[in-house]
């Protein structure tokens, strides 16, 4: 088969390398790709949002299947333009991905499925929202209703802050038309867990659990990030809580759909607080979460290919199930100096081949570009290191003995990841 990846981070970097290793995989390009992908793929200079780009390139080539990695060109219905052409492609259609592209329609989804959710409101109209605001006698996180590259959320602790972040996002619309209507939600608390699966549009093939770090400093300080490292599995998410996922939250939620006319085919990724009375919803994505997707492909030892084609193709996965090692993997994210604000980019990257001499490593690339063949950082975050090894106390320190080969100038990253796992098994 020729397959292509769609998208340029450390996700479709690790879906690469994976695609790669499968038998079936004859070729694989990736569009547009970075610095690290080209070591496993051939990288085509189309960017992801490139519709019709894409879509000639796959009929020019006789591409046999298109997977998509990030939410972009899904809620802006690259999978509606393949399917019309006929082309096998991995990812929810424009109305499935609005489930990441809407979190009025993901509530409004949720509340019809009777999914465990935050209470919330959806509001258009400020003056609304601020009366919701004075009314809660719980503490609010306001969310940004559409599309904000992660960032369109602001936890608060008081009903001033509140207000303040109303007024952030709906008047000064700090982040765009994503803006123009807000949810507002009670506050959960808990620890956090990824529950990422593969549905046909009915059944549904679970990932193994993973754990994100979103803060950008230690001790989840500081702002969000898109993820500072990752690992899996997550133990916060035992055997009783993961069942529950599957029967009380994501077959719910795809059986809703399917009543509106939605198939939903692709990743649906569940971001879940696990609170006192088990696992509540924060967020779906229509797609694999990054940092989570590099530790979940080192531990998968399955070809995800047949999984992938037969969804693209609309055929059923139900006879299907992944294997994965035994041990735990870590993912330490290596990002330029000022993310996730303002930082620099081409500062030369030195040391990844030695610490991919330690075994059981991988570095994947999230921000990286060739220049006369040497990699240079290209964007916020840059590198996950990727360890897989027999228990999580010496893959952590796996991960960051490969971390400390590696050197650009500005770097920095988290020192802790995994260690609420440690904390947890301990
Ligand atoms: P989201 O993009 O909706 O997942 O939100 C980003 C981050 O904001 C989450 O990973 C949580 O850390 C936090 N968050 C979102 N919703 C809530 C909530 N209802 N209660 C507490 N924290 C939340
Ligand atoms: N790691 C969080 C996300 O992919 O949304």
């Amino acid at each position: 088969m020729k397959i292509l990846v769609v998208g340029s981070g450390g996700r479709e970097h690790a879906l690469c390398w994976k695609i790669a290793q499968s038998t079936l995989a004859d070729e694989v390009f990736c569009a547009p790709g970075n610095g690290g992908i080209a070591g496993d793929a051939v990288c085509v200079g189309i960017p992801s949002d490139d519709i019709p780009s894409l879509v000639r390139f796959v009929k020019d080539n006789a591409i046999d299947l298109t997977v998509v990695g990030p939410e972009a060109p899904l809620t802006a219905g690259i999978a509606d333009a393949f399917q019309a052409e006929r082309l096998p492609v991995f990812g929810p259609d424009k109305r499935a991905s609005l489930l990441e592209g809407s979190k009025s329609f993901a509530k409004e989804m949720m509340r019809r499925a009777s999914i465990p959710t935050a209470r919330s409101g959806v509001f258009s109209d400020v003056d609304q929202a601020r009366s919701y605001i004075r009314d809660a006698d719980y503490p609010l996180v306001v969310k940004a209703d559409g599309l904000a590259a992660g960032k369109g959320v602001i936890v608060t602790s008081s009903k001033e802050e509140a207000l303040m972040a109303l007024d952030e996002v709906m008047v000064s619309r700090a982040f765009g038309d994503a803006g123009s209507s807000v949810v507002i939600e009670e506050r959960l608390t808990g620890e956090e867990a990824s529950f990422i699966a593969v549905c046909d549009g009915e059944h549904i093939i679970p990932l193994a659990s993973s754990q994100d770090h979103k803060p950008v400093f230690d001790n989840d300080r500081g702002p969000n990030t898109g993820g500072m490292g990752a690992y899996s599995p997550a133990p916060v998410l035992d055997e009783a809580s993961y069942g529950d996922v599957l029967e009380k939250i994501l077959y719910p939620l795809v059986n809703v759909m399917k009543r509106e006319g939605i198939t939903y085919r692709g990743v649906i990724y569940a971001g879940l607080m696990m609170t006192d009375s088990g696992p509540y919803v924060l967020e779906f994505n229509a797609r694999m979460g990054d940092p989570e997707t590099q530790p979940l492909l080192m531990r998968l030892k399955s070809d995800i290919v047949p999984l992938l084609a037969e969804t693209a193709r609309g055929g059923s996965i139900r006879n299907m199930d992944l294997s994965w090692e035994d041990g735990p993997s870590v993912c330490v994210v290596m990002a330029s100096g000022g993310y996730p604000g303002t930082y620099e980019k081409g500062k030369a990257i030195e040391g990844i081949n030695d610490a991919e001499k330690i075994p059981g490593v991988k570095v994947f690339h999230a921000g990286t570009r060739l220049l006369d063949s040497r990699p240079v950082t290209a964007g916020g975050r840059v590198l996950g290191v990727t360890a897989l090894g027999d228990d999580l106390k010496s893959t952590i320190d796996k991960a960051y003995r490969a971390v400390s080969c590696i050197a650009f100038e500005g770097m920095h990253y988290r020192r802790d990841i995994g260690h609420k796992a440690l904390a947890r098994l301990s």
